[in-house]
């Protein structure tokens, strides 16, 4: 049996070559841009099965250009808030997703993130870069201390956990917002506290929500205000989960002291002046970007692909 799919853009090689062995046509979408929403609903049309990526909004009318024969959307990434859920459940299209897969990665630029933050490592390297540096000075640069410091998770799960487990080298106090208590931080003496306990006291706040209606704008200015002046905030979970705007106003106004960030409010487009702060680190959404992470993502999203179109249940169906 041979499966005509889609990939919407290039992917590590290790999930074309799964996908190769069973499905004809396999067709890839560009890898110099963005897809077009017309080139995408011209890219689904007739498909079996599509396989897509963050970053490309599919919505009713994207899935139900696929066709009715069309059975799964095989999301390259574990954040779904791209995908019309409600229609594709309506139009019987299972949709899945890479959870777990992309944990310690995600985590670990979390960190790299507060760490350059707290140390204005990226300052410093522009200060070199520039040829302006004129040798140590015991008052250049000067950050925050990120050894015994209150970190701020909001979001206790896969990703918030391990950024909290991460924690423990330096001998952080760690304080958690959710909904349920979470076994493995509380194992490393963490506390479950409400959302204004977690502004107020955290040195550091580190955002692992999903983007929900409920967590849109979870951080504005009003959080911001409720934050320490020497506090840093830190998003590697969605860009619209922090109020773009009212973060460049409490950054250049002092009302927090940094902010590191891998996501944006309406991604690739940046608020300008964001990009103009020296307190504020600013990455391409890079959270999965290892070699390794990005292919098993890969390989994950293909076997669950092929898993609906063979019939059989994939290992991450998203449940509405
Ligand atoms: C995801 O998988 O949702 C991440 O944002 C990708 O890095």
């Amino acid at each position: 049996m041979s499966y005509n799919v889609f990939v919407t853009c290039p992917i590590p090689q290790a999930g074309i070559d799964l996908l190769a062995v069973q499905c004809a046509p396999l067709d890839v979408g560009p890898g110099d841009r963005p897809i077009a929403k017309a080139d995408l609903i011209e890219g689904v049309r007739g498909r079996d099965g599509v396989l897509c990526s963050i970053g490309q909004p599919i919505d009713e009318e994207v899935l139900a250009a696929a066709g009715k024969q069309c059975r799964v959307f095989a999301n390259y990434g574990v954040g779904v808030d791209h995908i019309d859920l409600p229609a594709a459940s309506r139009l019987g299209i299972v949709v899945t997703n890479t959870p777990g897969v992309l944990t310690d990665a995600t985590a670990d630029l979390a960190w790299a993130l507060l760490m350059s933050a707290a140390r204005r490592v990226v300052e410093g390297d522009r200060l070199v870069r520039s040829g302006e540096w004129t040798g140590w000075n015991p008052m250049q640069l000067r950050g925050l201390d990120v050894a015994g410091a209150t970190l701020g998770i909001i979001g206790a799960g896969r990703i918030g956990t391990a950024v909290g487990q991460r924690s423990t080298g330096f001998r952080m106090k760690v304080l958690y917002v959710d909904q349920r208590e979470s076994p493995d931080l509380d194992a490393i003496g963490a506390r479950r506290v409400d959302l204004s306990t977690c502004l107020a006291e955290s040195d550091f706040v580190s955002l692992h929500t999903p983007l929900t209606e409920e967590t849109c704008h979870l951080i504005s200015s009003a959080e911001l205000k409720a934050m320490k002046p020497s506090a840093v905030l830190i998003n590697t979970a969605r860009g619209p989960v922090v109020d773009e705007a009212a973060l460049v106003t409490a950054l250049k106004d002092g009302v927090i002291a940094a902010a590191g960030l891998d996501v944006y409010e309406n991604e690739p487009v940046i608020t300008a002046e964001l990009l103009a702060l020296d307190n504020a680190v600013c990455l391409p959404h890079l959270g999965s970007a290892t070699r390794s992470t990005r292919s098993r993502m890969a390989e994950m999203a293909a076997a669950d692909l092929l898993a609906v179109l063979s019939g059989r249940e994939p290992g991450h169906r998203v449940v509405l």
